[in-house]
């Protein structure tokens, strides 16, 4: 698969829900094939950036850029990837991940020839006639990865892909990520609450105020995301400068929430 030649530029977009003020102004360059990570308190509008930026929500203002060559087998060149894949339960993984296939013009043959290329990818092909059910969770959130890359997306969204899977369930597919991620060579928005996931698959991370949400830092990690040690020094002092940076924010979105 080559590489996404697309860049997402998002420009001083606020955003509130009737007069419940959300992000204020917030600047965002998702940098072609690589993954800009999106990290801040709970409740500070990460999951409405991402609505912003995939065209789900309209600002009340800013703009939002799509610039580059997407890719002639693309049939959805913004793609979501949710903490829950939302599996049809009554189809195969296979039948799950076709599911996005079914309008386009793709011939039959194209379509399957598709579906296998992405369980391939995924570490799915032997699952193939599983029914979700008889998966656990981080294979069921493999299937929703297997269904974004399917349409051969230029960008993908995702919220929080890992964070409803147990802590052994997320290490191994977080290891897996890291090579699917660079392989698929997408443009990748990626929204976070946890630290040791921006710095193991971050390449700029953007760090947001509480609400309303304003961009408070952007960081750079400039190393290949493959193979990565959570425990390398310079990862350990980026955690560190991320959580320095977010700790009181996140310490009083907290109290909010509990006083709401
Ligand atoms: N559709 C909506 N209507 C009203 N308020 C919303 C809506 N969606 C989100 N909010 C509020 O906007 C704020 C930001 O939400 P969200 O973007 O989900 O935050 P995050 O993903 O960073 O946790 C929260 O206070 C949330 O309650
Ligand atoms: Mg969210």
């Amino acid at each position: 698969m080559t590489a996404s030649a697309v860049r997402l530029t998002a420009r001083g977009i606020t955003h509130a829900f009737r007069d419940l003020l959300v992000l204020e102004g917030v600047d965002l360059d998702a940098a072609p094939g690589e993954v800009t990570m999106l990290v801040g308190p709970s409740g500070c509008g990460k999951t409405t950036l991402l609505g912003v930026l995939g065209g789900l929500l309209v600002p009340r203002s800013g703009e939002v850029r799509l610039d580059g060559e997407v890719g002639p087998d693309c049939l959805n060149p913004v793609t979501y990837v949710f903490q829950d894949a939302s599996l049809l339960p009554w189809r195969s993984v296979a039948g799950n991940v076709s599911l996005v296939l079914e309008n386009s013009a793709l011939p039959p043959p194209a379509r399957a020839a598709r579906v296998a290329e992405v369980l391939a990818q995924t570490g799915l092909s032997e699952f193939s006639h599983a029914w979700p059910k008889q998966l656990s969770g981080g294979m069921r959130q493999r299937v929703g990865i297997a269904r974004a890359l399917a349409v051969r997306p230029a960008v993908l969204l995702m919220d929080e892909p890992l964070s409803a899977l147990d802590a052994q369930s997320r290490a191994l597919l977080l290891d897996d990520f890291a090579a699917l991620i660079a392989s698929a060579g997408v443009t990748c928005v990626y929204v976070t609450h946890n630290l040791s996931e921006a710095v193991l698959l971050g390449q700029t991370i953007v760090v947001l105020s509480r609400r309303p949400g304003r961009v408070r830092a952007v960081l750079r990690i400039d190393r290949p995301i493959e193979g990565r040690q959570g425990e390398d020094p310079f990862l350990v002092a980026m955690q560190a400068r991320l959580w320095s940076l977010i700790r009181d924010d996140a310490a009083r979105a907290e109290r909010e929430i509990a006083d709401a």
